[in-house]
């Protein structure tokens, strides 16, 4: 069930059954010389739309910009300050909780999202602390990458040249959900560097083509296929278990 697709009333009888909602969470910015600008949150998002097709879980809207000043190099890329993503993502949290959501679970896309998802955690179980009270709703964050079964899966297909960013794994979750936007280059190395990451400046001058320790040539849509039909069924039993 997609929330955006549904009407107040249909979601207010659905909360007298179940309380829980999963929130596709990403980034839009660039993803090395072939990866689409939206590659963060389009993984997350195909994959909880392809597990509402099959098992019985609400998908809300995606949260589809983050925190990725150090792609600002690049165009396209767009951001929000580790701040405002904190307070945002607070306020989707308290929107939902109000109306009586109790388990709000963000599917993420973007490593660079994590502290501020961990901390926005942090300031709403703050908020209960110091008013003395309890917290009334859960919050959990999982990296579709970590859903169960999926790691293994990308090693797996991708021993070697995998890296942290313009993965082969995420190009390929987006090839196959749009196979009409697969793109093709050179890649020199075939190998991106590694490192670490600062301000975006920074960023562009030590991986001038965007990638970080990938060779997106890898990816295919049926790679992507492969993935994505894992991450969908085990995203319910995600979800139900571990509050
Ligand atoms: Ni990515």
């Amino acid at each position: 069930m997609l929330l955006h697709l549904s009407t107040w009333a249909e979601i207010e009888a659905r909360l007298a059954a179940d309380r829980s909602i999963v929130i596709p969470i990403g980034s839009n910015e660039q993803h090395g010389p072939t990866g689409l600008l939206g590659t963060d949150w389009l993984c997350p998002e195909i994959i909880a739309h392809e597990a509402q097709k099959t098992h019985d879980i609400l998908v809300g809207p995606t949260f589809n910009i983050g925190m990725a000043q150090h792609h600002l190099g690049f165009p396209g890329s767009i951001s929000l300050r580790p701040s405002t993503f904190i307070a945002a993502i607070g306020d989707w949290a308290r929107s939902l909780a109000v109306q009586g959501f109790q388990r709000i679970y963000f599917l993420n896309g973007h490593g660079g999202n994590i502290a501020s998802i961990e901390a926005a955690f942090s300031e709403i179980y703050a908020e209960a602390s110091f008013a003395g009270r309890a917290r009334g709703y859960a919050l959990r964050l999982r990296n579709w990458w970590e859903l169960p079964g999926v790691q293994a899966l990308c090693a797996r297909l991708y021993p070697q040249g995998h890296g942290s960013h313009a993965t082969p794994s995420e190009i390929a979750v987006t090839q196959w959900a749009y196979p009409g936007e697969v793109r093709t280059a050179s890649y020199a190395p075939q190998i991106a560097p590694s490192g670490p990451v600062r301000e975006a400046a920074d960023f562009r001058a030590r991986y001038p083509d965007g990638r970080m320790g990938s060779d997106p040539a890898q990816a295919s849509p049926a790679a992507g296929g492969e993935i994505v039909a894992l991450a969908a069924r085990v995203l319910a039993d995600d979800l139900a278990a571990g509050w």
